[in-house]
């Protein structure tokens, strides 16, 4: 990275919720992974403008549209003078793929890389999360911070709201399939049905701390390399996030042609009504891929990378 005033860079990941994804909202842990797809931006000086090609997104940090305000917010918290950005996206927007926090990494760094403030300082770092979290709250209302850490982290990591990120340990790299079922997704809304949800049926509340607890099951099969397990997990959450009213016929449609391909477990990734799937499917990740394809869906493999060392939460 450029230590001087003038370009800069900065790059933010990708990321699919594990398991715990609304559970995380009311304080219950969740598991997330980031992924080696992502979003590099470039920062030159400039006048606050933002172009995200891939997303056909032009946005400018006075005109008031959500990613001219999440920019502004970038901004105003790091204090950096006018910079225009542009962002090289590898993933595809709204999909459940935490791509507005990737987005907002990304800038956040290529900021601050180009003021002259990059690096792993840990004071620089919290300043660039601090501003991450305040354009994530310009798209999302109140998130917990789960999609942000994975975004700048990479890794495999547990979150809680009140004790942020914590890698974890895994064992062997897991391959992960995952689907797009093509709607896009609105992660405040669906956030909001959860939140009316609670009124209305007492045992919501039962659900999303079994949804918590999974995520504690999960460390457990990560840190064992235990992707059976992992795949029960998984179909446990899906099962319970459909409860929650979070899945749709796409997302069913996903899931259900992952299984007949073989998977051994698959779920609803992120805030669910759209978005995304992710499936467990050990030797047969093709065979779900060309199922997706003959049904429609486009997907991907992506890779949970290992991580030895350290203790399960
Ligand atoms: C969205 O990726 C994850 C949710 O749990 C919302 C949040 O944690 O802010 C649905």
């Amino acid at each position: 990275m450029s230590a001087a005033a003038g370009d800069g860079h900065g790059r933010g990941h990708g990321k699919v919720i594990l398991v715990g994804e609304h559970a995380v909202v009311y304080g219950h842990p969740a598991i997330a992974a980031g992924i080696s797809t992502g979003v590099s931006v470039t920062a030159r000086p400039g006048r606050g403008r933002l172009s995200v090609p891939a997303w056909g997104l032009e946005a400018s940090a006075d005109d008031g549209s959500p990613a001219g305000r999440a920019l502004a917010a970038i901004l105003r918290r790091l204090e950096t003078p006018d910079f225009d950005f542009v962002a090289e996206a590898e993933i595809p927007s709204r999909a459940g793929l935490g791509s507005s926090a990737a987005l907002a990494v990304a800038i956040a760094r290529a900021a601050a890389d180009a003021a002259g403030r990059g690096g792993s300082d840990p004071a620089a770092d919290a300043a660039v999360m601090a501003a991450v979290a305040a354009a994530e709250a310009v798209f999302h209302g109140n998130p917990s911070g789960i999609d942000a850490a994975a975004a700048a982290s990479g890794r495999t990591g547990w979150f809680t709201r009140a004790d942020g990120w914590r890698t974890v340990p895994v064992l062997q790299t897991i391959r992960l399939c995952v689907g797009l079922s093509g709607r896009p997704r609105d992660t405040a809304a669906q956030v909001a049905a959860v939140a009316r949800l609670r009124e209305r049926l007492r045992a919501a509340d039962d659900i999303l701390a079994v949804l918590g607890r999974l995520g504690g099951d999960a460390a457990t099969a990560l840190a064992r390399g235990d992707v059976d397990g992992l795949g029960r997990i998984f179909d446990a959450a899906h099962g319970l996030l459909s409860a929650l009213r979070l899945t749709s016929p796409e997302l069913e449609a996903l899931v259900a042609a992952a299984r007949a391909a073989g998977a051994v477990g698959a779920k609803l990734t992120g805030a669910g009504g759209g978005g995304a799937v992710i499936a467990l499917a050990p030797g047969h990740e093709r065979d779900v891929l060309a199922r997706w394809r003959e049904a429609g869906f486009a997907g991907f493999v992506t890779e949970v990378a290992a991580a030895p060392g350290g203790a399960t939460p």
